[in-house]
């Protein structure tokens, strides 16, 4: 079906390569489609946000588990310069190209998954989210006029939300047919409206109010699919150090506001440790593990595996 090409870029298999590809030369196409039987006993995940950060780790993680297929969906295949030293030799790991915000990009995506697979995908991880840390810490009166927070909105909303709705549709035909059914949208404490409250949190406002959409759009999901055995869950993975994966070799200032922000929730008494990728991402894959139907639509700690805030 498709044969690498360039390192860590979609892995072979028994066909002949036929065209090249439309983006940046990455994928190959080609004619058979039938999977190996190898093949249909692995299990399928596909990680959309891949580049860096928590996405990236899911990748490594999940790639070295010995019965997986890994699709890592990215916005840009040859930037993603982690990601592709991470999967340096892995014949597990597919990179694929898609922007949350394309719709057409993530059916394309889709396709190419389904020719790897068959026409299947058993677990969808939707991690990809605007994190722009030039804006990302901004409350309503930070920004330089209310058209600057118009935009900041806009797009934190085509990212952060409606992404989640693109994302689940595109892929929803393969996940139907999948074995697994289960789609982990990565969410946060944030999203929370009681949590906020809580916090007398005002800043981080795009950010805040279009991942508390997007988790009302995965409890939408969750609704919908309930009766065909998917559990649909959003899931909060702590407060997680990301910074090293920022450009070439990390940002540090990133990272001093990061340090920042989980001293001053010790401050106001919450239990919050800033986590590495390594660590928030082992404790995530184990709640993605052991998903039940009765998780369907819950917003779920990662440390726990239950519900953040009953
Ligand atoms: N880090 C934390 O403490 C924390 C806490 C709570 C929740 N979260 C959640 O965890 C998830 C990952 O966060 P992170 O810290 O790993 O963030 P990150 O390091 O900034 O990574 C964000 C990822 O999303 C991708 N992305 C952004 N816009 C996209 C788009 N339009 N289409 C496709 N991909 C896109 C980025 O790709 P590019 O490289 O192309 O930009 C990158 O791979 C997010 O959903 C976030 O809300 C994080």
């Amino acid at each position: 079906m498709l044969r690498q090409i360039s390192p860590g870029v979609l892995s072979e298999t028994h066909a002949i390569a036929i065209t090249c590809p439309p983006s940046i030369g990455v994928y190959k196409h080609v004619l058979a489609t039938r999977p190996s039987t190898d093949k249909l006993a692995m299990t399928s995940y596909a990680i959309i946000g891949a580049s860096r950060g928590i996405g990236l780790e899911y990748v490594r993680q999940l790639a070295a588990r010995p019965d997986s297929t890994v699709f890592a969906v990215v916005r840009n295949a040859q930037k993603s310069i982690h990601l592709q030293a991470a999967i340096k030799g892995l014949k597990n790991v597919h990179v694929l190209e898609a922007d949350v915000t394309d719709y057409k990009s993530l059916e394309e995506a889709a396709k190419k998954v389904s020719e790897v697979t068959g026409g299947k995908l058993d677990v969808l991880i939707h991690n990809a989210a605007r994190m722009d840390m030039s804006v990302f810490w901004k409350g309503y009166d930070d920004f330089a006029s209310m058209e600057e927070l118009d935009a900041d909105f806009i797009t934190s909303f085509k990212t952060n939300t409606l992404g989640v709705i693109h994302g689940i549709s595109a892929f929803l035909p393969l996940l139907r047919r999948g074995t697994d059914k289960k789609i982990v949208v990565i969410s946060t404490g944030g999203a929370d409206v009681r949590n906020i409250h809580r916090q007398g949190a005002a800043g981080i406002a795009a950010y805040q109010i279009t991942k508390c959409a997007a988790l009302m759009a995965t409890t939408k999901w969750a609704s919908k699919l309930q009766g065909e055995g998917f559990v649909v869950v959003s899931l909060a993975p702590g407060l997680v150090d990301t910074t090293g994966t920022i450009g070439e070799h990390g940002d540090s200032a990133a990272h001093d506001a990061m340090v920042a922000a989980a001293e001053g929730f010790v401050k106001k008494g919450m239990s919050v440790v800033l986590e590495t990728p390594e660590q928030s991402v082992s404790n995530q894959l184990k709640v993605v593990d052991g998903l039940k139907p009765s998780d369907n639509g819950l917003l779920l700690s990662h440390q726990t595996g239950k519900e953040l805030w009953p």
